[in-house]
């Protein structure tokens, strides 16, 4: 059987694991027989196995390449109530992983230790992706966190300097005693597989009219800081910006092919100084963007099929609503219901509906022909067996090593 070690970012090998690959069947079956008959059945009513859930918009950093600095501290958020129900609503849906992220910093807030403490006590894999300044709030519940579990620290920096730049956070916050509270954390449970994010800023990116920090030199250093303060991988990615008018993530746009290269070629050589300083346990992980942007693929990435079927398998639950993909947070065509669609049995329903809608009616090769999309290969290899003639009893599982999705 097919393994999925070093599969970090292959979707369709996820969802072919044991966990989720009855619901795979049931969707990929639905879509040929709407496609075969306008009399069909509703979507299966299968919740999302995996949702992204912004607890707040509020941030205490400014990040001047803060892809969501449009969405954030708006002074909206989820209550504890409206979590825990669309917790349990999703759990018995076949909600399988929770990713507390933004949007704003999920660890400020107010009811952060007890919304982790209401998806562990649903069985729930969690990730928290955070920007260190309170991880003494993590610190409080690290005891219930389990194997598989992660909390991965947006650092995009290696050096004092640079962090204090990419990320203007309140005095007192430093990287060297985020890195301290990291490490203390891992201390009380070395099951949490604790990530250090990195987020690839070259020379001449702006953002309106601001001219953010470059922090390619950082590169190889970041690998040092995860040596030395027990991290277990380092995650690579690069940039995005968010399109002025559509508000949807993109990269390298407009495209300028002479500045690409350059560019490429300048961070290739800070990653392969990367690798070479990197040695077991740590890992040097390369976002699927980043990938097909050295491999010069990334224009592939924008080339989406009419279906977005990721939209069935993951969701955003954000203060601002629900949305069938990350990329599209904040934003119209992405909104599939209110932050209290997940609320109940009945809103739930609702919500697949619109969902439903969505699935048929967003055209993801059109509206999605300017993001690189993380879903690319798992939706067009999605596409291709709907149209195949292969039963769904068929598709090869994986070796189901509860994988996070
Ligand atoms: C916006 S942050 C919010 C969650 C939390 N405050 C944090 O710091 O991780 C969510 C993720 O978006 C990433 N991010 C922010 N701006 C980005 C950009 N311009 N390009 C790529 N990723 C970005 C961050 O590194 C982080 O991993």
């Amino acid at each position: 059987m097919e393994k999925l070690t070093r599969k970090e970012h292959d979707f369709s090998a996820k969802l072919r694991q044991k966990s989720v690959i009855e619901n795979l069947r049931q969707y990929i079956a639905w879509q040929r027989e709407a496609r075969r008959s306008p009399a069909h059945p509703p979507l299966p009513a299968l919740g999302p196995v995996s949702i992204n859930l912004d607890l707040t918009t509020a941030c205490n950093f400014k990040c001047p390449h803060c892809v969501d600095s449009g969405i954030i501290n708006t002074g909206e958020d989820i209550s504890l109530d409206v979590i825990r129900d669309s917790v349990d609503t999703l759990a018995a849906k076949g909600l399988l992983s929770v990713i507390l992220i933004g949007g704003g910093e999920p660890t400020v807030h107010r009811d952060f230790e007890e919304i982790v403490r209401v998806v562990k006590a649903k069985g729930l894999q969690v990730g928290i992706a955070t920007n260190g300044s309170r991880l003494e709030r993590v610190a409080s519940v690290a005891g219930i966190l389990t194997e598989g579990d992660w909390l991965r620290l947006s650092l995009d920096a290696a050096r004092e300097e640079t962090f204090e730049k990419s990320h203007k956070p309140p005095a007192k916050v430093t990287l060297e005693k985020i890195l301290s509270d990291a490490q203390a954390v891992k201390k009380l449970n070395s099951n949490i597989s604790l990530g250090y994010s990195f987020v690839i800023v070259w020379d001449g990116i702006r953002y309106g009219n601001r001219e953010l920090t470059p922090n390619l030199d950082d590169i190889p250093e970041a690998v040092v800081k995860a040596r030395e303060y027990g991290f277990d991988y380092v995650s690579y990615k690069p940039c995005l910006l968010r399109l002025e008018g559509s508000g949807k993530e993109s990269l390298f746009d407009p495209p300028d092919p002479g500045r690409e290269e350059k560019v490429i070629q300048a961070i290739g050589k800070r990653l392969d100084q990367a690798e070479k300083l990197c040695a077991p346990p740590v890992k040097v992980l390369r976002s699927v963007n980043l990938q097909a942007m050295m491999e010069g693929n990334l224009h592939e990435l924008k080339r989406q099929p009419v279906v977005c079927h990721s939209q069935f398998f993951r969701s955003v639950l954000a203060p601002a609503g629900i949305f069938h993909c990350p990329a599209l947070r904040g934003v119209s065509a992405g909104r599939i219901g209110d932050k209290e669609g997940y609320r109940s049995a009945a809103r739930f329903l609702e919500t697949q509906a619109s969902l439903e809608r969505s699935v048929q009616s967003f055209d993801a090769s059109r509206e999605c022909s300017v993001v690189v999309c993380f879903y690319h290969h798992v939706n067009w290899w999605i596409e291709k067996f709907i149209q195949s003639s292969t039963p769904v009893t068929l598709i090869p599982e994986v070796e189901d090593n509860n994988f996070f999705l």
